[in-house]
């Protein structure tokens, strides 16, 4: 009979544990591909640590997110980020933020995702509209106008977008739960792949003209 009780505990207490639902970890790159070789292979699931010995102060911090950044993109905004490829002090703890420079009069961070993490969003400086879109079946849109101070957060992987209303230059701070979140821009992931998809495909889906599509094509098709 004690053993029963046992088991019957046991089976509880597995239940009741984290490990006995553990699934496994995010990915932390878009794929990789298993291969048998490793001497064919590159370490991508974060990467290699330096020795603790040798780690100092300085692998902790990352400087100048406070200079304001120019804004050369014709859509108005420039993203600065800072995941573990620019500060490698970041990896294995699942942050980073980008600083983004909008500029006046609809400077716009254009609707795009991210596939690994959510965003938390701070306005440093001016007004903005942000806005997400959920998925199926509603595709509701969420907007709110946010001031200075304000935080509004971005559910992974939903499309977003946020857009200066003022007359002066606004800074918002992204901050992600992933050391590489990763980022999708949707008008140039689909207009501008590397290799281009078929602009008839595109045309169906979005219901234009196939012309319209090879300009647009033309236009962001630039990573060949
Ligand atoms: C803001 O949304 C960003 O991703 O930088
Ligand atoms: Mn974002």
């Amino acid at each position: 009979m004690k053993t029963v009780h046992l088991l019957v505990a046991f089976v509880l207490l597995a239940s009741a544990s984290p490990l006995a639902f553990a699934s496994d970890p995010g990915p932390l790159q878009d794929f990789c591909v298993a291969i048998n070789n490793t001497g064919n292979g590159v370490f991508v699931n974060g990467k290699f640590c330096k020795d603790p010995r040798l780690v100092t102060a300085d692998d902790f911090i990352f400087q100048g997110l406070n200079i304001p950044r120019p804004i050369n993109d014709p859509v108005g905004t420039t993203v600065t980020p800072v995941n573990v490829e620019q500060f490698p002090g970041l990896n294995t703890l699942s942050v980073a933020l980008n600083r983004i420079d909008y500029a006046p009069n609809g400077g716009e961070n254009p609707p795009h995702l991210h596939p690994r993490a959510s965003e938390l969003f701070l306005v440093l400086e001016g007004t903005l509209l942000a806005g997400f879109v959920t998925s199926l079946p509603e595709y509701k849109l969420f907007t709110k106008v946010l001031n200075k101070g304000d935080i509004f957060v971005f559910p992974q992987g939903l499309i977003y977008f946020q857009v200066n209303l003022g007359k002066t230059n606004a800074v918002g701070f992204a901050y992600f739960e992933s050391q590489n979140p990763g980022i999708i821009i949707v008008a140039d992931a689909v207009f501008g792949s590397n290799p281009p998809i078929n602009p008839f495909i595109l045309a169906r889906a979005f219901q234009l003209d196939p012309n319209v599509v090879k300009n647009l094509q033309v236009k962001f098709g630039n990573n060949s």
